[in-house]
């Protein structure tokens, strides 16, 4: 939520950071903003994407090696002009970008009103930097004493960044809650909210962690605690190239990143995977073994379409696992004083790994002695740093805002990471083992399969194009997938969609269908298949439209069906990989038809960092 960029070194800052911020915009895209220091500062900001504030700058006296730019996802106040980030302090002399929110800000508010300060936005972050402004008037130090001391006060989260006309060879920064990560270059830093604006300058990079604030000049990096003491950056090597942060000839990130999936879960699989050798190899889990396959429950904390990857592991972890699994929304799980006992697990979920909620809820969990496990997209992010174990989903950077590629590599190393468990365990026999390995190293080529009829799917699509309505229903380990299908035409369509397990609609929503609804039933061949048949059966009967999501060859259903999306025949379990991937394409097409912005829907941003 809400990208930040900051440069300092001996280039033209406004290129780096309006370079940056477009890299950023899937994190929040309502107003974009940049404030550049030389002989003074300049400030631009503007309603809109990023490509609005490049035109108010045209003509404009854009010199400076130093600055900080923001991309925002609105929390306090509507995405205006002035609200835009940066903000400017009282006396003129700070500009701050922020993501996060303050949640105390009220009350600094009020107490900065009653000694006369006035405010030109509705966000709690020009309360902080008038907040700091007013500590470093009164107390007289430097500024970085001066966000020391408020920081101490601050309710919330954040990243912040300030410059100052007095010192104008030097970046403030600090963190807390959202992420932030700095690029080391030879006499220059990049400061940005993940690494992709960063890369094409360096690969040398710093995650500053939270609690710390960092004092950057173009040839020095300081990073200290709350307590004023130094600490030593840990300094790291990005393993990123520029062409996977590229549309490389498609023509929406959100497109590249569905047809990216065989490639995806392959890489995910690659070195873990051994068909011949018959094994399974995750260091991340091996070197905590006895601890979680010796667990007596799991929990599964995630958000969005992580936690419908989440609901599917149940059904696999319960199945060949026989451990009791629980999945929970972060956002509920953190507030409600869950029991955790000795011997659980938590599994985090996040592609991002920044989420706030999911990052809170495993951090309270920590707490209480749980051992937790994070299956996570981005590479050193804060849930993959706090977490005991884990596994990386190598998906590459996904940047659409609509969840695609992550989801299915989420669902092959949760596969894996059951698959593994399971063994050790010896609740699973040697030919289902042997079995799901081969399925899920079949995995890629059938989704190339599908992807190879897309012509099919934009062809179903844009018959549904005009409904207002969709209902999604699934059985078993189809029924999160039917969740999943409905959030990402919500998503992207802007029509609404409900999932249900398919035998729930006749406790309601059943009275819903007339021959204006569309049923999408994700009914591939299982253990439920005549059950669903039966489902279908149903709302033909009451004069709904179906589409359906089979199995190739299944003849029952294409009877019955106005319109089928095949898929080639899976196993139950790895079955979800599969028969999302029509699902994934039925929404792009329908989002595009409408003339929608399929990699940055309204009101959406990729990474929630504000609970
Ligand atoms: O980065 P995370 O996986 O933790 O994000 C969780 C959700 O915010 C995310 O899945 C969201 O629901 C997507 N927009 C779904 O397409």
């Amino acid at each position: 939520m809400c990208g930040i960029v900051a440069y300092i070194g001996h280039r033209q800052a406004y290129p780096v950071i309006i370079k940056g911020l477009k890299r950023l915009e899937y994190r929040g895209y309502d107003s974009a903003g940049v404030a550049l220091l030389n002989h003074g500062l300049k400030l631009y900001k503007k309603k809109g994407k990023v490509a609005a504030l490049e035109e108010i700058t045209v003509g404009k006296d854009l010199d400076g090696h130093i600055g900080i730019g923001h991309t925002r996802w609105a929390t306090h106040g509507e995405p205006s002009d002035r609200n835009a980030h940066p903000h400017q302090s009282s006396n003129g002399k700070l500009a701050m970008i922020h993501n996060g929110i303050i949640e105390n800000y009220a009350a600094l508010k009020s107490e900065l009103i009653k000694k006369g300060y006035v405010f030109h936005s509705d966000t709690d972050t020009e309360v902080l930097l008038n907040f700091i402004e007013d500590i470093q008037k009164n107390n007289g130090g430097t500024l970085e004493e001066a966000l020391r001391i408020a920081l101490k006060r601050v309710v919330g989260a954040y990243v912040v960044v300030l410059i100052d006309k007095d010192n104008p060879d030097t970046l403030i920064a600090a963190r807390k809650g959202s992420p932030l990560v700095i690029g080391i270059g030879k006499n220059e830093h990049f400061l940005a909210s993940d690494a992709s604006p960063i890369i094409e300058y360096t690969k040398e990079v710093v995650y500053v962690n939270d609690y710390q604030i960092a004092i950057i000049k173009s040839d020095e990096l300081i990073l200290k605690n709350l307590g004023n003491e130094r600490q030593t950056p840990f300094i790291q090597k990005l393993d990123l190239e520029l062409a996977a942060i590229e549309k490389g000839g498609y023509d929406h990130f959100m497109l590249k990143e569905i047809f990216e999936q065989p490639d995806t879960i392959r890489d995910c699989l690659r070195g873990r995977l051994d068909v011949q050798q018959c094994t399974i190899t995750m260091a991340g889990i091996q070197n905590n073994i006895e601890q979680i396959k010796n667990a007596n429950r799991i929990l599964i904390v995630a958000c969005g379409t992580s936690w419908h990857a989440g609901l599917i592991a149940e059904y696999i972890i319960e199945e060949l696992c026989r451990i009791p699994v629980e999945v929970e929304y972060a956002s509920e799980f953190r507030y409600r004083n869950p029991i955790i006992h000795k011997g659980d697990m938590i599994i985090a979920i996040s592609q991002s790994g920044e989420t706030a909620d999911t990052l809170v809820a495993i951090e309270k969990a920590k707490e209480q002695g749980a051992v937790i496990l994070g299956i996570v997209n981005v590479v050193g992010s804060s849930i993959s740093r706090i977490s005991h174990a884990g596994a990386y989903t190598h998906a590459g950077p996904e940047i659409g805002v609509a969840s695609t590629k992550a989801f299915t590599a989420q669902l092959t190393v949760l596969a894996m990471v059951a698959l593994k468990i399971a063994k050790e365990r010896e609740t699973i026999s040697h030919d289902r083992y042997l079995h799901l390995l081969e399925e899920l190293n079949d995995l890629p080529e059938k989704v190339s399969h599908i992807l190879a009829r897309a012509e099919h799917i934009k062809n179903v699509a844009l018959k549904y194009k005009d409904v207002i309505n969709a209902l999604y229903l699934g059985r078993g380990y189809n029924f999160p997938v039917a969740l999943e299908g409905a959030l990402k035409l919500k998503e992207i369509s802007y029509i609404h969609a409900e999932g249900y397990p398919a035998a729930e609609m006749k406790h309601g929503p059943i009275a819903l269908v007339d021959e204006s609804l569309p049923v999408i039933f994700v009914a591939t061949k299982d253990a439920y298949h005549e059950k669903i048949v039966s489902n279908i059966q149903e709302i033909k009967a009451r004069k709904g439209k179906v589409i359906a999501v089979i199995t190739e060859g299944d003849e029952t259903i294409t009877g019955m069906a106005d319109d089928i999306l095949p898929v080639p025949e899976a196993d139950e379990v790895i079955a979800p990989v599969i028969s999302v991937i029509p699902l994934q394409l039925f929404s792009y097409y329908i989002g595009i038809a409408k003339g929608y912005d399929v990699d940055k829907p309204r009101n959406l941003a990729k990474s929630v960092t504000v609970e």
